[in-house]
């Protein structure tokens, strides 16, 4: 069925171009026009972070549209299963993809991915979810793009010194110590753990004294971390002085935990995110997050866009700038209420 159904395409696709051929002695040789088909998939449609990535993602690939160059992007979601992504890779390849953007589901698991771009000979540029060194070394055209986590973690955890510092009322009980709870990321993420010890080391560093009450692990959800945080506020009523959540989503689900328990201003602790998504930005202009660090969303999207198009079209290479030849990080930075409005600006969430 799928072999009649596709002799009868290109029978058709014969039949389309005849004309063309047949006048085309006439005519001065037009440039062949460039084909360029993009298949993305991630790891999960419920994350916010990666919607706005992928948003932006869309329309700079919109952008790079040139006159001779057409680019089609095919996005799939793999439901949270590494089995469904690797046949989603097939099924992009065989639609005629000549570059991926991958988003892993699991990112120690790469291997079916790279044997079947291999055997095609087509990129892969992972994205988000890092591969480890010696999966992304193995062959070329394998890329990287995302951001350095430990970054991250040390901008979080110099915004929460600075925030505590010029704020000491927060050490409600007055012990001299800040205690405080860990909203984490999905288990085996690289932003996960790394995120976490570097802002506490950091704010230890900067020579405040934490006391943990408690980890949570809630996958960068928006929900379960309501979940988590619901049950630490049942453990540790007040007690509760400071929130680090690994990313914005978590630390506003901390929030509407203390909302529906209907805890006023004065009696909630400081809350830190990572992101800064639309809502952890719109959080932090109305103070009711004390910070985020932006995961520079636009940048990684562009990056993404400009090294696919480089990729299938042969150039545009020589300019991009890698490190160890197949990584592209780009950098965090902190967000207060001082630049939140203006960076919320540049992504333009209002149009
Ligand atoms: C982001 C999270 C996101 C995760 C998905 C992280 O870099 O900070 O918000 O859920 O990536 O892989
Ligand atoms: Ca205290």
């Amino acid at each position: 069925m799928k072999s009649w159904k596709l002799r009868n395409i290109r029978a058709a696709a014969v039949l389309l171009l005849l004309p063309a051929a047949l006048t085309g002695c006439q005519r001065q040789q037009i440039p062949s026009e460039q084909r360029i088909h993009i298949g993305v998939t991630y790891y999960n449609r419920n994350d916010t972070y990666l919607n706005e990535l992928l948003e932006h993602f869309k329309q700079d690939v919109k952008q790079k549209e040139k006159n001779a160059v057409h680019i089609a992007v095919t996005v799939t979601d793999a439901g949270g299963s590494q089995k469904t992504q690797d046949d989603q890779v097939k099924e992009l390849i065989d639609a005629g993809c000549n570059v991926l953007c991958v988003n892993l589901v699991d990112r120690s698991a790469p291997s079916e991915i790279i044997d079947m771009a291999r055997e095609k000979g087509i990129s892969v540029i992972f994205f988000n979810r890092e591969p480890v060194a010696e999966d992304l070394l193995q062959q070329d055209g394998l890329y990287y793009v995302g951001a350095d986590a430990k970054e991250s973690g040390v901008m979080q955890g110099e915004l929460a010194a600075d925030w505590i510092r010029e704020n000491s009322w927060i050490d409600r009980n007055r012990d001299g110590k800040i205690q405080y709870v860990v909203l984490e990321g999905e288990p085996g993420h690289q932003d996960a753990i790394i995120r976490t010890e570097n802002a506490v080391e950091t704010i230890r560093n900067e020579g405040i004294e934490l006391e943990k009450l408690s980890y949570q692990m809630a996958n960068w959800n928006r929900a379960q971390a309501q979940n988590r945080m619901e049950q630490m506020i049942s453990q540790y009523q007040n007690g509760i002085e400071l929130v680090l959540a690994n990313n914005d989503d978590m630390a506003l689900g901390a929030m509407d935990a203390y909302k529906k328990r209907n805890y006023t201003e004065s009696a909630l602790p400081v809350f830190f995110g990572i992101d800064g998504t639309k809502e952890g930005l719109q959080a932090v202009m109305d103070s009711r997050m004390a910070g985020t660090v932006y995961n520079d969303k636009e940048g990684q999207a562009e990056a993404m866009a400009r090294l696919a198009v480089a990729l299938v079209s042969g150039e545009g290479m020589d300019e991009i700038e890698f490190e160890k030849e197949k990584y592209i990080y780009l950098p965090y930075k902190k967000v207060t209420k001082e630049n939140a409005a203006s960076l919320y600006q540049e992504n333009k969430y209002d149009e």
